[in-house]
């Protein structure tokens, strides 16, 4: 008896203390990526469950993302908050010259290739969190000798119900398994049907975009049934957009250049390859010249804005198709009607920005932001000490609930009003001046002013 209620009493003591613990954590967080959901999507369908998300949270409309925008590097700077020539993984398929090994997106678990960052489901378990990842790209990597407490090798047959119900599962915890912090959930649509349909198809996209937007509705009764609605932090995202493609519009390299002078490394509609001899010059000077839609940049001449030089496998010669355009070696077929990787300044590249949750404010709408800035704001809201990045909580204080902040809008206006103020002064000033009868008199008197020996000396 007096064992009993002795055991009674350790059993509170240590669930209090474990009540201590977790409550002194900050709300757990959990990432969502529909991938390839083109920010318009939102104007163009329906969307009711997504809409309802948002009215309950935050939106931002655009998500400013990472060159090339491809599903491996935006992933990664989700994650890492890193352009992806910091990151390393620059495209879906890249090749080492070093060591002679190409990089096939999905297919290759060598670590390698991600160790350059780390992803926020490593970095979280230093805090003493439990983390989860589920089919994100690199999740079934070790990078930096970890993964997530919980992943799944890569499944595309898995259902987003089976994926979100383990997700959710582990986020619950139990006796035996501690709740996991912070997670990232994959689901491959719109990109597919983007990819195979068109995004100008709206048949076929309002149809995927029902089903997506059924999957959001299903992800927050799920949170719901669980409990963990309104006490969790839920951010749905994305990689990049989609742009329509035609038969109409193929640039073919075979025009330009034989095919056996040159490694191809990566095709449309960025091109990365490798001139077997010579100079790479002489090769891009016949490519510069190839298409009026395709631009081809030496290495060393690629924009800073891209972020996309500075790194070791950004090969010798890239080229960049126009909006819209497939490059291909030869013929004529075309062979996705959907395409993304393209200039990440077009609007049709970009993704967009949900999210609710305690930390968030409700109703908040706003145009833009970098999607390196996801990072150190996902690292904000768990209290995680954010490795360096390329992102800044500045840009995503006004998404919160309880910080002051400046509506980026407000601050342009008041640039904006500051500079015509002060135009306004300039031009007064100027225009009295020039009124005032100009004459040496007043200027001496202010000098004989400061200096009174000088003045018998004067008069
Ligand atoms: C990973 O583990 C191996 C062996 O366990 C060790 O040699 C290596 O230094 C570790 N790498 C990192 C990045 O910690
Ligand atoms: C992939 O997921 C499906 C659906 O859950 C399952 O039936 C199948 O066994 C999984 N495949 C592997 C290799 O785990
Ligand atoms: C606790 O959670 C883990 C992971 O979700 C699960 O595998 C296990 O079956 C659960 N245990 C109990 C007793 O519910
Ligand atoms: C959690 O559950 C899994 C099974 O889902 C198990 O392998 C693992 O060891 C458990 N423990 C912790 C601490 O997460
Ligand atoms: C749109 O996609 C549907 C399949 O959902 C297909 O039957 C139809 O031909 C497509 N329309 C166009 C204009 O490509
Ligand atoms: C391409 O180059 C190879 C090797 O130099 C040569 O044999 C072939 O005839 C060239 N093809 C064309 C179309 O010029
Ligand atoms: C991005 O962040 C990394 C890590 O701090 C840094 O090395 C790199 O210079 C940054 N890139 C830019 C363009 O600031
Ligand atoms: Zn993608």
């Amino acid at each position: 008896m007096l064992l009993k209620i002795l055991l009674g009493f350790l059993c509170g003591l240590s669930s209090l203390a474990e009540a201590r613990d977790t409550s002194q954590r900050p709300p757990p967080l959990l990432i969502v990526s529909f991938d390839g959901f083109r920010a318009d999507y939102l104007q163009k369908f329906p969307m009711p469950n997504l809409k309802l998300l948002y009215s309950q949270g935050v939106l931002v409309e655009h998500l400013n993302n990472v060159f090339i925008t491809k599903t491996f590097p935006n992933h990664y700077s989700l994650v890492t908050g890193l352009y992806a020539e910091s990151h390393g993984i620059l495209a879906s398929a890249m090749y080492d010259p070093a060591s002679h090994k190409p990089f096939r997106a999905g297919r290759d678990k060598d670590p390698t290739w991600w160790n350059l960052a780390e992803p926020l489901w490593n970095t979280a378990q230093d805090s003493g969190y439990k983390t989860a990842a589920v089919m994100w790209p690199g999740s079934d990597v070790t990078i930096r000798n970890r993964t997530a407490t919980h992943f799944f090798r890569y499944n595309s047959s898995m259902t987003f119900q089976e994926r979100l119900g383990n997700v959710v599962n582990w986020m619950q915890g139990n006796r035996t398994n501690e709740t996991v912090m912070f997670a990232a959930l994959y689901w491959e649509e719109p990109d597919r049907s983007g990819h195979i349909f068109g995004p100008d198809n709206m048949t076929a996209m309002g149809k995927v975009l029902k089903e997506v937007d059924d999957n959001i509705g299903l992800l927050v009764s799920e949170l719901r049934r669980a409990n963990l609605w309104g006490r969790v932090n839920l951010l749905v995202t994305s990689d990049h957009g989609m742009a329509q493609c035609s038969a109409e519009r193929l640039i073919r390299l075979d025009d330009c250049l034989n095919s056996s002078s040159y490694t191809l490394v990566d095709l449309t509609p960025v091109t990365a390859l490798i001139p077997k001899q010579g100079n790479p010059e002489a090769t891009f000077s016949l490519l510069n010249k190839c298409h009026q839609h395709m631009t081809a940049y030496l290495k060393k001449n690629i924009p800073e804005r891209l972020h996309y030089r500075n790194n070791r496998l950004t090969q010798p010669i890239i080229l960049m198709a126009d909006e819209g355009w497939t490059i291909v070696q030869s013929g004529n077929k075309l062979p996705r009607l959907g395409d993304h990787g393209y200039d990440n300044s077009l609007p049709s590249m970009h993704p967009l920005l949900a999210a609710a949750g305690p930390s968030f404010r409700q109703g908040y709408r706003t145009r833009e932001l970098q999607s390196v800035d996801i990072y150190p704001l996902m690292c904000h809201l768990l209290s995680v000490t954010p490795r360096p990045n390329n992102g800044s909580l500045a840009h995503s204080r006004c998404l919160l609930a309880g910080e002051t902040c400046m509506e980026p809008a407000l601050v342009a206006g008041l640039v904006v009003i500051v500079l015509v103020v002060l135009t306004v002064i300039t031009v007064l000033f100027r225009l009295l001046r020039s009124r005032r009868p100009a004459g040496p008199r007043p200027f001496r008197r202010l000098q004989l002013d400061d200096d009174d020996d000088d003045e018998p000396l004067l008069e």
